[in-house]
């Protein structure tokens, strides 16, 4: 079968605010196409994703089997030096062996026993963060919750002093914008900025963290790379650098938009505050599960074909790249009863939103408890909270979420 063409203007804001009537038509018509003018052939079916991101012949990276050269590709460009070696060090990014060695490593430190030791502290967070704006009447969950209580999470576990922390998200901001397709000159040098005063300042503290150790996680990959000589120290950095990023982006988004969602039925949300009123914490879970899922804040990943295979009887060839649409299968009726229902009860709920096989997500725990305790807590404090305004979206639909979400309570 020859592949069907179709192009996706994936950056046109009224898609990434509502993707979902194209994607719906794009799943029943042509499932799987071919975008000339990305160079990808895209996938939007729940059953052809979690195929492929099992499949061992696909991979997030190709250059550790063939070079640039023969893949046609033109030479890395010399502006984005800092933020090359910045992302050459990513281990996300790296398939095994070395990618094994990497996540064994910092596995260690997101076990579920570790990251349920840290329910009190984010319990006293959310606390906190909801003190700081309640006389209020309201505010902007985005900037005044959703943001800094993820940040203050990842930013304690690695261990980055508190007086340090506004420095990160604009970091982060400025490095996540070229994992979009379609990024300005202006976006690439502000990223290799980014990660040039980024690697220097983590390299800063690991310096510190050798000399006066902590229990943090900083500490232990520096004390990783000293006993093992595993871990360069552009690794460490970069590490540190990836996890704080990878540690808070999607969190804040699934938060917003998952509050949308639920503001936005009142039916269910009536059924949370309930059972949360009740100290009952299964709806809380599920339900935390289906925010991710009915609205996804990663909607796309992508891999190269590592060695050719047909799928969904498409042939792949060795070298192409496929994206692969989460949110779409995410709202696949092939797969889920009701695909298109906001229903916190799900239980069958096979969501990709954090995905699948070798590169599945290390933080989902976290993830998972952070907004199980930012939503228990928020609705036992601030049970009349509503909207308050229109949402609105962020540019942006690789990193999708919400610019500001204003809330009355
Ligand atoms: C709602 C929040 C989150 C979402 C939706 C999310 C989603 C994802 C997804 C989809 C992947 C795999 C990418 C792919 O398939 O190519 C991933 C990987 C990863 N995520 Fe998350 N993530 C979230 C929160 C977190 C948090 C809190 C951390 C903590 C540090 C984290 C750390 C990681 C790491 C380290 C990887 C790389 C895993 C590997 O390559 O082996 N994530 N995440």
């Amino acid at each position: 079968m020859s592949l069907p063409l179709h192009h996706l203007d994936l950056n046109r804001p009224d898609f990434i605010a509502d993707p979902y009537a194209d994607l719906a038509r794009l799943r029943e018509e042509t499932p799987i196409f071919y975008d000339e003018s990305w160079n990808k052939v895209f996938f939007t079916r729940h059953a052809d994703i979690s195929a492929l991101l099992r499949d061992k012949r696909l991979g997030r990276s190709i250059l550790h089997i063939l070079s640039r050269d023969e893949l046609g590709w033109p030479p890395p460009d010399p502006r984005l030096k800092e933020f090359q070696r910045f992302q050459d060090n990513v281990f996300m990014d790296w398939e095994p062996p070395a990618h094994t060695r990497l996540r064994s490593l910092v596995s260690k430190v997101f076990t579920p026993k570790r990251v349920e030791s840290l329910r009190g502290k984010l319990e006293a967070t959310v606390h906190q963060l909801i003190d700081a704006v309640e006389a209020d009447g309201g505010c902007d969950f985005v900037r005044d919750i959703a943001e800094p209580l993820p940040v203050a999470m990842i930013a304690d576990l690695l261990g980055v002093p508190e007086a340090d922390r506004h420095r990160l998200r604009p970091w982060s901001a400025a490095i996540v914008k070229m994992y979009e397709l379609g990024y300005t000159d202006e976006q690439a040098e502000e990223a290799n900025r980014a990660a040039s005063e980024f690697m220097s300042y983590i390299g800063e503290l690991a310096a510190e963290r050798r000399l006066h150790p902590q229990d943090d996680l900083i500490s232990g990959l520096v004390q990783v790379e000293e006993a093992g000589q595993t871990l360069s120290e552009d690794e460490l950095r970069a590490t540190c650098i990836f996890l704080l990023n990878a540690g808070h982006e999607a969190t804040v988004n699934g938060s917003a938009l998952g509050l949308r969602a639920l503001l936005g039925h009142p039916e269910q949300l009536a059924a949370l505050k309930e059972a949360v009123a009740g100290g009952d914490v299964s709806l809380l879970k599920t339900g935390v599960d289906e925010m991710l899922r009915y609205d996804t804040p990663l909607p796309m990943f992508e891999r190269y074909v590592l060695e050719d295979l047909e799928i969904g009887g498409v042939r792949l060839e060795r070298g192409m790249e496929v994206a692969l649409l989460y949110i779409s299968g995410n709202r696949d009726p092939l797969r889920f009863e009701r695909a298109d229902q906001f229903d916190l009860a799900r239980r069958d709920n096979p969501l990709l939103t954090f995905g699948l096989g070798t590169h599945y997500c290390l933080g989902a725990p976290l993830a998972r408890l952070e907004m199980q305790v930012l939503f228990g807590t928020l609705l036992r404090r601030l049970p009349n909270v509503h909207l308050a305004g229109e949402a609105e979206f962020a540019r942006g639909f690789v990193i999708r979420g919400l610019a500001s979400l204003p809330i009355g309570f």
